[in-house]
């Protein structure tokens, strides 16, 4: 059993999230989208997102840093566990709590407003539900078990764990002993990792970051000749040859 759950499990959504995402890439660009809704409600989306967004950025850095780092490099630096507990309980319980919120926001607005419902398919609402278990059992695990419990060094377990995945030398038996809040939170967030491929959330590899250094108006010119035609060259493309365009204008 602890093999099945610790190194089958994993490594299953580990091949379905890979495999997944170039079948989905190969067989629907078209559907490769966040499937956006803002043309229908975008008071509530204007808080929600980022809220949501953002909470969860800071999330997955703190994840980076508790499950990808090992505590002896922490240590190294003269980070004591004590220090080291404070701090992420503290700033996860910050993020959580703007993560929970951002989604509160979200799936209000999904089940409130009837053109975003309409609009809310199957898989998005097996998509929302691993999401918010996902995200309410990690608040278990920060809020229940580190913040009003006793405290839970889960940097002598469930991390191992995780990174013995990666160097191929699972250890399953690191896990055995763990609370299960911590638990059913890892097997959670497998499944969510599995199903990913499937689901709107394959925008987080297409995230629009040329937003963030792209002109505020983009110019266009019709003549690739014209001087000003190269200024904004970072922003555009000519998608086609001048005499190839004068053929598309004048058939
Ligand atoms: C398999 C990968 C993952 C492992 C091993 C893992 C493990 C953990 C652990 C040990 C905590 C407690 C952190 C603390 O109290 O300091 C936690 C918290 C949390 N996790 Fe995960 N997690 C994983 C992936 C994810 C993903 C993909 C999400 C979101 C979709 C997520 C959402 C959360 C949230 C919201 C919290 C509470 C806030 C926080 O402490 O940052 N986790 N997770």
């Amino acid at each position: 059993m602890t093999g099945l759950l610790w190194v089958t499990v994993p490594y299953v959504a580990f091949t379905s999230f890979l495999l997944g995402h170039i079948w989905r890439y190969r067989h629907d660009q078209f559907g490769w989208t966040t499937r956006s809704s803002q043309l229908y409600e975008s008071r509530l989306l204007r808080w929600g997102s980022p809220l949501f967004h953002f909470g969860l950025l800071a999330v997955l850095g703190g994840h980076v840093m508790g499950v990808g780092v090992p505590e002896s490099w922490t240590a190294a630096l003269g980070v004591s566990e004590p220090a080291y507990h404070l701090m992420s309980v503290s700033m996860g319980t910050l993020s959580g709590l703007a993560t929970v919120a951002g989604l509160g926001i979200l799936l209000y607005r999904r089940a409130t407003v009837a053109a975003v419902r309409k609009a809310t398919t199957g898989i998005d609402k097996i998509m929302y539900l691993l999401l918010g278990g996902a995200i309410g059992t990690g608040m278990l695990n920060t809020v229940g078990s580190n913040l009003i419990g006793g405290g839970y060094d889960y940097r002598a377990t469930v991390s191992p764990w995780f990174r013995s995945l990666f160097t191929v030398h699972p250890r399953p038996e690191l896990m055995a002993g763990v609370p299960t809040s911590f638990q059913i939170h890892a097997l959670v967030v497998l499944t969510l990792l599995g199903v990913w491929p499937y689901t709107r959330l394959v925008h987080v590899f297409s995230a629009p970051l040329g937003y963030l250094t792209r002109p505020y108006v983009v110019y266009r010119s019709r003549d690739v000749n014209h001087p000003g035609a190269h200024r904004y060259a970072r922003a555009w493309e000519v998608s086609a040859t001048p005499a190839a365009r004068k053929v598309h204008n004048h058939p």
